[in-house]
């Protein structure tokens, strides 16, 4: 059995990471953290839970927890994450990161969107944990910098048509919605009922953190430069994604070509599922499921290439995606324990 900890366990992630590793046949939780609810039982925090798991919320002491686990998630958030993994690493534990903390290869471009960096000398050793695309690079890694979830929905369908020379790295515009559990369990006024009930609207609009983060993997795929333009949307749910992306496509590229390399590209991925022509993904068709549904338009009118990407923040986008990485590293199949949500209504 593979020892587990979480850290973070009491936010959204943390929980959704709990539920996986309980029910995941290789893994045994062995360890839940919190500074909040330190000494207190798990089901206190989420009564839901009863069925899973009633550790007890443990301080974060790595030498203490290094000895009872193998891998360990940081469900932190940023910056948290880059004074902890580096300790678990040294103690020998292998470390899949939710925060953006090791996303970015570059320093100086995590440094621009974010913070500085106190642990600059990991990002070259960490990998981005996007599974379709670093999967051979994932198995040989020590420390995960975990996708975030509007990248994780706007990179897979759009790495393979850049990689192929399908779509132009020119003028991509992805205009993407997220449900509320995307900005965590703490409260804000921005997250509030009140504040968000009937109500829809776009945020961060003159940048979002995720834009560089997004063009960082689409410039390593394409191996070239790649500028583009994400604008996030708020919707009133509690989970769920959807991303609606606009490319040019090159010259001549139909609907049905960008079909067919979109499902040969994921022929052998069990979480890319690749809508037939006339078909468009759906939240709710991937809610509580690690997939990402992707449905495809063009227009030969005006060269334009539709794609509708779906995903649930919290697992493909955060915990599930987290768990298909540790599945990878740990040389067990990478869906082991994730294709019980099915996404059926
Ligand atoms: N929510 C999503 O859809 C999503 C998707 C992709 C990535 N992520 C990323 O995943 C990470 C976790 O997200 P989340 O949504 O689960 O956040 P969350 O609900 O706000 O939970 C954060 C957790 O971190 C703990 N924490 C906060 N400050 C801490 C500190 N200084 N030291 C130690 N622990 C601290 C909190 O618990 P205690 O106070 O009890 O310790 C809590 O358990 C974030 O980096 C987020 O950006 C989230």
């Amino acid at each position: 059995m593979i020892r587990v900890g979480i850290a973070g366990s009491t936010g959204y992630t943390g929980a959704e990471l709990i539920k996986l590793v309980w029910a995941h046949p290789e893994t045994e939780l062995s360890v839940i953290t919190s500074k909040s609810y330190e000494g207190k039982h798990i089901t206190e925090v989420f009564p839901g839970l009863r069925r899973c798991s009633d550790l007890i919320c443990q301080p974060l002491d790595v030498v203490q927890i290094s000895n009872q686990v193998d891998v360990m998630f940081l469900a932190l958030p940023h910056k948290v994450s880059m004074h902890w993994a580096p300790r678990f690493l040294e103690q020998g534990v292998k470390v899949v990161d939710l925060s953006a903390d090791f996303r970015f290869q570059d320093a100086a471009v995590y440094e621009a969107a974010y913070q500085p960096h106190s642990s600059a000398d990991l990002l070259e050793k960490s990998v981005y944990g996007l599974c379709e695309i670093y999967h051979d690079r994932i198995r040989s890694a020590d420390l995960i910098g975990n996708p975030g979830c509007y990248p994780t929905s706007i990179l897979l369908p759009l790495v393979p048509l850049l990689k192929k020379g399908m779509i132009s790295s020119k003028g991509i515009v992805a205009d993407s919605k997220s449900g509320v559990s995307g900005a965590g369990r703490s409260v804000s006024l921005g997250t509030h009922f009140c504040e968000l009930n009937e109500g829809f609207k776009a945020y961060k609009v003159e940048g979002h953190r995720h834009t560089p983060e997004i063009e960082a993997i689409l410039s390593d795929q394409s191996g070239q430069p790649v500028r583009m333009t994400f604008i996030p949307h708020l919707l009133p749910l509690t989970r769920g994604m959807l991303s609606t992306i606009y490319a040019d496509t090159v010259q001549g590229v139909t609907r049905e070509q960008v079909i067919d390399a979109l499902t040969s590209y994921y022929s052998t991925q069990p979480f890319v599922r690749i809508l037939k022509a006339g078909q468009f993904p759906d939240i709710a068709h991937v809610r509580h499921t690690n997939c990402c549904d992707i449905g495809v338009h063009a227009n030969p009118d005006t060269g334009k290439l539709i794609i509708i990407s779906a995903i649930d923040n919290l697992l493909k986008g955060a915990a599930g995606q987290a768990v298909q990485n540790m599945n990878i590293m740990m040389g067990l199949d990478q869906s082991t324990g994730l294709l019980d949500g099915q996404g059926v209504l």
